[in-house]
């Protein structure tokens, strides 16, 4: 078993922008855009209203916010909650797009910004005070608000925000975008997804949540292997479409190091279910994040019966603060303080909002096993699209996420011993129904 090289970009995956000049057009343009409505004292659009009008009605919640910025990296660019509140009054009535930008070396290079309100958030994140302040009950409720209405918009059928749906520099089917939906080997665009009106531009994705929870054509994305029990019940398939992030194995159910090196506390995970947690202690995690590029949707990965799926409030914008990049990190230098939510993503599996969806395997050799579907950041939504009671086969729909990005989990329990693939191996990309693993009794 062979290592991928680490190239640039594995482990951020379309998070955070790989080329610096990208980042930095997208700050330009926010700083840009919001001075004339910062010098006019504009009204804020209505969702940015009540969200400021939230934290103003807690003097604790003022004053945490004050801290961020004095604690805030140096290179963070975003001055004061006033400051904040214009750049998202930009983003939050707007479809996510596609930045062009020049190198160093003048070349025309185009990136997604596909979590604009993360990158804006990503250094005021890693601080002691928001550390406090966006793992409160009151922000977060503050926030749900805010996103909610931002997805209302990107889903709404008579708004605009099919907009960046276009093959211009801004929209995700110019050849530059095109070529980014279609690295990682995920296949040609109009042949690999399920495309409304496939001879149109937008190819007749109505809204840009329309675009984001494409539906891949069933040939692109076949559940191979062998149909025949009992083999075919011994099989583990991917979930998501996905880059694996960790694999590791005897979980516990509490850790009181869980910060240091997050290991995984499953009684956590689990929404703080004693019970259930209990059928996973000394089990195996596997966990694999989704890019914006990637498909949205969550598929069985075994024959099974769902037996619990819940959505759980958590936090948004929540990470562990860090010292920043350490060293050997693939895509920045060590110290660089931009990304400790992507770094902080086992953490995230306690933490997050989260869909947990428990299907019971027809082989009693697996057990018991928890789907996690990990909000992260602006991905607020979870949709759940199963039943209790349903039997599943692999390659059934679970449910989805809603913009963004954002991160999944399985846990098997201590009986079952689960081989993974070779191709099963940290940052590589991982298609959605490809087999991932095989189970045998531990
Ligand atoms: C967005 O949808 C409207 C209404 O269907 C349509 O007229 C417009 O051409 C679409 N714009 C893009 C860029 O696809
Ligand atoms: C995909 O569909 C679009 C819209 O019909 C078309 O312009 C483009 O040439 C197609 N691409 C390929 C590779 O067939």
């Amino acid at each position: 078993m062979s290592q991928p090289q680490k190239t640039a970009l594995t482990r951020y995956g379309g998070w955070h922008p790989s080329n610096r000049a990208i980042y930095e057009s997208f700050i330009q343009d926010l700083v840009e855009r919001s001075a004339p409505l910062s010098r006019a004292r504009a009204a804020h659009t209505d969702p940015v209203a009540k969200f400021q009008a939230a934290i103003n009605a807690d003097p604790e919640m003022v004053d945490l916010w004050s801290q961020i910025f004095v604690q805030a990296s140096p290179e963070n660019k975003v001055t004061d909650f006033d400051q904040l509140l214009y750049w998202m009054d930009i983003i939050v009535v707007a479809p996510p797009r596609f930045y062009i930008a020049k190198d160093d070396e003048g070349n025309v290079i185009g990136e997604p910004i596909g979590v604009p309100l993360y990158l804006v958030f990503d250094l005021l994140s890693n601080t002691g005070a928001a550390y406090d302040l966006f793992r409160r009950q009151a922000f977060n409720t503050a926030l749900k608000d805010l996103l909610d209405a931002w997805g209302a918009y990107l889903s709404d059928p008579n708004a605009d925000s099919n907009k960046t749906l276009t093959d211009e520099d801004e929209g995700w089917f110019s050849s530059v975008a095109i070529a980014s939906l279609e690295d990682k080997g995920r296949g040609e665009f109009n042949a690999t997804y399920v495309c409304p009106d496939p001879d149109a531009v937008n190819r007749g994705f109505t809204t840009w949540d329309h675009f984001f929870t494409r539906e891949v054509q069933p040939d692109a994305r076949p559940v191979i292997g062998p149909k025949i029990l009992p083999v075919a019940n011994t099989l583990i398939y991917s979930a998501c479409e996905s880059t694996v992030y960790r694999i590791v194995n005897n979980v516990k159910a509490h850790d009181q190091f869980w910060l240091k090196g997050q290991p995984y506390s499953v009684y956590d995970m689990l929404y703080r279910d004693e019970v259930t947690a209990q059928s996973f202690v000394g089990g195996t995690v596997y966990q694999a994040f989704l890019s914006p590029q990637d498909y949205h949707r969550w598929r069985s990965p075994i024959y099974g019966t769902i037996t619990r799926a819940d959505v759980v409030p958590g936090t948004y914008y929540a990470v562990l603060p860090d010292a920043g990049a350490e060293v050997g990190d693939p895509d920045l230098k060590p110290g660089d303080p931009h990304g400790a939510m992507i770094r902080s993503q086992a953490w995230l599996t306690h933490s997050s909002t989260r869909a947990i969806i428990y299907i019971q395997a027809d082989n009693p050799v697996i057990g018991l096993v928890a789907f996690i579907g990990v909000g992260m950041a602006e991905v607020s939504t979870c949709t759940v699209s199963v039943q209790v009671g349903q039997k599943v086969s692999p390659g059934d729909e679970l449910g989805m996420f809603h913009f963004g990005g954002s991160s999944h989990a399985l846990i098997f329990g201590p009986q079952a011993k689960v081989n993974f693939a070779d191709t099963v191996i940290v940052d590589q990309h991982i298609k959605v129904n490809s087999i991932i693993a095989q189970v045998s009794a531990a």
